[in-house]
């Protein structure tokens, strides 16, 4: 079953209030989404297995860890989960970023794939699918299958905001996924954005509205 861990890091919290604001601009908008990324990657990665090795100081040999274990993989779905790609490799910076790209088909409304680049060991990777905002959950599920069709075992899914409809439909199909966000919001609305949320995270990042 998957779990749905919701970060209320005093920190966390205070800066997505920020973020929400609709008078927060592009520049101090990215640089939150960045920080808040940081801040999960930090959270998230808390299970993360160790292993004792020797190092020595300056003194004496020290009995200390590293990590151990599955390599680390970071997929944001394009475009708007790029945001998040620089703060969390500022924590985890020996992780591969791979990339994949999804559109609605404004006719069908069935997602279509344009771009998909994956790092070459997918099975061996811990894989971190990243998008700001899990609205209907539709691309996420999308996301999670394209993943899996390529060899992706173990995967997680990281967004700020989250609407309940969008939890329900992603852990309903992917219940070995388990989800992280900072918040959980009321709904969405009939064009699907996540309310109150914070708008068009894409348009935000990238100043196109
Ligand atoms: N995508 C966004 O950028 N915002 C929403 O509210 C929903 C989906």
């Amino acid at each position: 079953m998957a779990r749905v861990h919701v970060f209320d890091h005093p920190l966390i919290q205070h800066k997505l209030t920020i973020l929400r604001d609709r008078r927060t601009g592009p520049k101090e908008f990215r640089e939150l989404v960045n920080e808040i990324a940081m801040l999960m990657a930090y959270e998230m990665t808390r299970d993360l297995p160790t292993e004792e090795v020797e190092v020595e100081t300056p003194i004496a040999v020290a009995r200390s860890r590293v990590l151990a274990g599955r390599k680390l993989g970071l997929i944001p779905i394009l475009r708007a989960g790029l945001g998040m790609v620089e703060g969390m490799l500022r924590l985890i910076p020996a992780a591969k970023v791979g990339h994949i790209g999804v559109y609605r088909d404004p006719a069908t409304l069935e997602p279509v794939e344009y771009y998909v680049k994956l790092p070459p060991d997918l099975p061996e990777r811990d894989l971190f699918l990243l998008d700001p905002m899990l609205a209907t959950g539709g691309s996420a599920v999308w996301a999670v299958d394209a993943v899996k069709r390529r060899g992706g075992t173990h995967v997680r899914f990281v967004s700020l905001i989250a609407a309940p409809e969008g939890i329900r439909r992603l852990t309903d199909a992917h219940p070995d996924v388990d989800v992280y966000v900072a918040a959980v919001d009321e709904r969405l609305d009939e064009h699907g954005y996540i309310v109150p949320g914070l708008g068009d995270a894409g348009d935000r990042l990238f100043g196109t509205k």
